[in-house]
């Protein structure tokens, strides 16, 4: 058996991803998301979707006849993102910093799934997020995001081990859950097969929970309205949901 050292988040784990989030409803997501936009003002079908990773939303929605554009730092994770999309015309992609991106042009909607804010680690990093994203929003524009609740980091994640099996691929997810900083730390490890023997792959990844009313302060600095939900519902949302929905207008 083969082993590797701990790479960087997404480096290593890019090419199963999307074997590893198999069990995710992502029609759901694109489904319930597509409703926000019907109730809004907001006619245009463009959609930036940052931290696109490799791109499951992308497709769904250019399949649903929008303009899309992708931005996401790991170069491994948009690598497989461009080979999805390659056939859907006017894609582009971007590579990027959420916390620092700019885009030259704006946007009427933008999008920030799966619980991609949740790896900006500081107050400071999600702030600056939330003021990047109302730069690049047209006047009537809309910011929908998810994030893990500390309550889905603290107690469900934990100091807990989970072994799991997607598609044939085997994994081990060991959290650690530090509650001065709301900060989990989490040990992957893959096990994979190429050439007839084992190889284990391993990264290292940290998400950040942050309360409800920190989120709301937040989105106020930056210039927002907004309403908070459990997710995929118009439930209001608590601290006791394990994820939670942000519909942002500018
Ligand atoms: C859990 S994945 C989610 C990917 C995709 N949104 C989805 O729904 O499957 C988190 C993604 O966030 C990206 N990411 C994390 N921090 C980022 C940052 N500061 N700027 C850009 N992308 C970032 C990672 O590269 C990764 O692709």
């Amino acid at each position: 058996m083969k082993s590797n050292s701990c790479s960087t988040p997404f480096a290593t784990i890019a090419p199963f991803y999307d074997k590893l989030m198999s069990f995710v409803n992502y029609p759901s997501w694109v489904a319930y998301i597509e409703k926000i936009i019907q109730m809004s003002s907001v006619k245009d079908k463009s959609i930036l979707d940052l931290a696109c990773g490799t791109g499951v939303c992308l497709e769904l929605w250019s399949k649903n006849g929008y303009r899309v554009i992708g931005l996401d730092r790991s170069l491994p994770m948009l690598e497989v993102c461009r080979e999805k999309i390659a056939a859907h015309d006017g894609a582009l992609l971007i590579n990027g910093d959420i916390r620092n991106f700019k885009l030259g042009f704006e946007m009427p909607i933008i999008t920030c799934l799966y619980d991609s804010l949740n790896y900006l680690l500081t107050e400071g990093e999600l702030l600056s997020c939330f003021r990047r994203v109302h730069d690049a929003l047209r006047s009537d524009g809309l910011f929908i995001f998810d994030m893990n609740t500390i309550h889905s980091l603290r107690d469900e994640w934990g100091n807990n081990s989970f072994q799991r099996r997607d598609e044939g691929l085997f994994s081990v997810w060991t959290n650690k859950y530090d509650s001065m900083q709301n900060i989990s730390s989490l040990n992957i490890t893959l096990h994979v097969r190429r050439n007839g023997q084992e190889i284990v792959l391993k990264e290292f990844h940290q998400e950040r929970g942050y309360e409800l009313s920190v989120i709301g302060e937040l989105l106020n600095d930056a210039g927002f309205n907004f309403s908070l939900y459990r997710h995929l519902t118009f439930t209001p949302a608590t601290e006791l949901d394990l994820r939670i929905m942000g519909v942002a207008r500018k």
